[in-house]
């Protein structure tokens, strides 16, 4: 059998965005399930230990290495992928820079068997520091098993900058999911401390959709599936009442390959707009097919960004596509797939991808920075792909994705510049001089004070005080519990099941006793006192939504987020009444409040009338 593996000359490695292929247990999760799979495997067993940091292991039974191939993968730029500047632009296997190995045998222990098909013996390696410590044969089946241990185990600083096992696990299962949702005709599962956290069978996507995100998808997903001399898009969109207040089940694959886009986001976004409310996400898993020379994946090193050859059109495309599955499914009347003309007529659509094309494209300045700065062991993570994004919105005359949300929480930031001015004074002393209350609207109470009347939102206002409690409850101020007389099971996707382990401890001392009972499921013991009996499971339920939303803020701590996230769940809402009494406590409590003016976002609590402004107002 002929080896496969060269080493890439040095022209071509140096063209190469490189960059830091392993930061952290997830990175080498994501390389090692995708060498599984361009290696023909049709089953891929991960397992990982210590959220990866003791342990990443991935068995396949792909096609293996010959012995010098073996050796050879360990090699900085040895790839079987690609041998020239051209394959650059055909690249249809996940990887193609040969780094990869290369860099995980420089910052762990590695332990590789691999047999070829046809070959009586395998080869086992072991490699630590880059070094190769022993090379023997060994007796196996084909396939390729290898094993990731003790990461940066040489690099203590960098080993300390991991973050705890339950974050790094939720990366892992991130990066697992992503690989697993592009291939579901191959099984996949994924063990975690010798707990097999997904076992998913071969299956079409649909099947993958549900195994991986959960059952309550089966009815509500909708198939998207248009074919076109450019590209095809299919997938499923979830039907707009499933849409979330969280982006977490959102997924764009470019010819099998995660990618992330908030432009391609933004069309999808456009599909659903008036559909769903704002502030919500739908799911979608959406898989475009497009010739590889029609794109450019190597602008980045992890590759989850690429630069389409024309993105107007992608756009316009993917938009469509989603607007006409919605409306086949009669779940938008409009039926909206004719193309723009001007974009049927485009030369992109029409040329095919020319050399100075391709030579343009490999010499602009995008390109550039990247194959320049991001060689291989180049270290920063704040990488000028950041602002990628933004240039092709900007180019393209759009507004940046959910332009509102960021600006309203901008205008929270700078509340105080508003007309609100003389009520940022953390503490106020607008409080009410008497303990007679009016209840506006079932949203707004009305309370006298010294200088004339202040209008409290009893939302906004509830919001402030369950936040200082919980505040309060983390630093060690008990917090009412009730126990559950029938304690209840919730039953979750694995990821947010991850996620919940991550949050238990500080969600029990906020009053949820919530114990794991295996398999993803919960079991709720007891819940704050404030929590309606019978509302456990729900607004656990939706504490996880809100958390995932600020998620994507990363300024915020993990506390940070799960406070702010449960002051909002649990305060009662516009629209609920409230007795007399019911309102004096409201009031009571907001005025003993360190701040009692803004919620923790940032929205007024109350406006205040004062009696010489009104009166103005009535010309006296
Ligand atoms: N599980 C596997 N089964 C068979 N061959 C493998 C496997 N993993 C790696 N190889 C071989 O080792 C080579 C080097 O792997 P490595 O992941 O370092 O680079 P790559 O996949 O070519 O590119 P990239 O760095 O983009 O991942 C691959 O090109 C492939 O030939
Ligand atoms: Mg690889």
């Amino acid at each position: 059998m002929p080896d496969i593996i060269n080493l890439l000359p040095e022209n071509i490695a140096n063209q190469i965005a490189a960059g830091e292929v392993i930061q952290r247990p997830a990175s080498a999760v994501k390389e090692l399930l995708e060498n599984a799979v361009d290696a023909g495997a049709t089953e891929i067993k991960l397992f990982v230990n210590d959220a990866g940091k003791a342990l990443v292991q991935v068995i396949d039974n792909g096609k293996g290495m010959s012995e010098t191939d073996a050796r050879m993968s360990f090699e900085r730029h040895a790839t079987s992928k690609i041998k020239n500047i051209d394959d650059l632009f055909h690249i249809k296997t996940m990887g193609f820079r040969g780094e990869a190995l290369a860099s995980i045998a420089g910052v762990a222990q590695v332990e590789l068997k691999t047999k070829k098909a046809g070959e009586t013996v395998g080869t086992y390696i072991e490699i630590e520091n880059s070094v190769v410590k022993l090379q023997q044969p060994i007796a196996m089946n084909e396939g390729t098993n290898i094993s990731m241990k003790n990461l940066f185990f040489n690099v203590p600083a960098r080993r300390n900058f991991l973050k705890s096992n339950a974050s790094e696990l939720r990366q892992i299962v991130d990066e697992f999911i992503r690989v697993a949702m592009a291939f579901p005709s191959l099984f996949f599962s994924l063990t975690s401390n010798g707990q097999e956290v997904f076992h998913l069978e071969k299956g079409n996507l649909k099947q993958r959709i549900i195994q991986i995100l959960g059952n309550n998808y089966s009815a509500k997903i909708v198939s998207v599936n248009e074919e076109t001399d450019y590209m095809n898009i299919y997938g499923f969109v979830g039907k707009p009442e499933t849409a979330k207040k969280t982006r977490g089940d959102q997924y764009f694959f470019v010819n099998n390959r995660f990618i992330k886009s908030a432009y391609l986001n933004h069309a999808v976004m456009n599909a659903f707009s008036e559909m769903i409310p704002k502030d919500s996400f739908p799911m979608y898993t959406l898989f475009i097919d497009i010739d590889p020379s029609r794109l450019d994946i190597n602008v980045h090193p992890t590759k989850q960004e690429i630069k389409f050859e024309d993105e107007k059109i992608i756009y316009a495309f993917v938009q469509s596509a989603v607007k006409h599955a919605l409306a086949q499914y009669s779940v938008t009347p409009t039926l909206d797939f004719e193309l723009d003309p001007s974009i049927q007529q485009s030369e992109a659509v029409s040329q095919p991808f020319t050399s100075e094309k391709q030579f343009s494209a490999t010499g602009s300045s995008l390109y550039n920075t990247f194959t320049k700065k991001n060689q291989a062991h180049f270290i920063d993570s704040k990488s000028d792909l950041g602002t990628w994004n933004d240039n092709l919105l900007k180019q393209n005359n759009l507004e940046p994705p959910f332009p509102k949300d960021i600006k309203d929480r901008m205008e929270q930031e700078n509340f105080s510049s508003a007309s609100f001015k003389n009520s940022q004074q953390a503490k106020t002393n607008k409080k009410p001089v008497s303990e007679e209350y009016l209840q506006i609207q079932k949203s707004f109470i009305a309370a006298e004070n010294e200088n004339g009347f202040i209008l409290i939102h009893q939302q906004n206002a509830h919001e402030r005080i369950l936040y200082e409690r919980f505040t309060e409850a983390l630093t060690g101020k008990p917090i009412a519990i009730q126990r559950s007389l029938f304690p209840t099971a919730i039953d979750l996707a694995p990821a947010d099941a991850v996620l919940l382990v991550e949050l238990l401890p500080d969600l029990n001392i906020l009053g949820y006793q919530v114990e794991p009972f295996g398999n993803n499921s919960f079991v709720i013991q007891g819940s704050p006192a404030d929590v309606a009996d019978g509302n456990e499971k729900d607004s656990l339920e939706k504490i996880l939504e809100q958390y995932k939303h600020f998620n994507m803020d990363i300024s915020f701590s993990k506390r940070e987020k799960l406070l702010r996230s449960m002051a909002w769940q649990q305060s009662i809402k516009a629209g609920t009444f409230l007795s007399d009494k019911e309102m004096e406590a409201l009031v009571e409590d907001l005025f003993n409040c360190n701040v009692n003016n803004t919620t923790p976002n940032g929205k007024p609590v109350f406006l205040e009338f004062k009696k010489d402004e009104l009166s103005k107002m009535f010309g006296r």
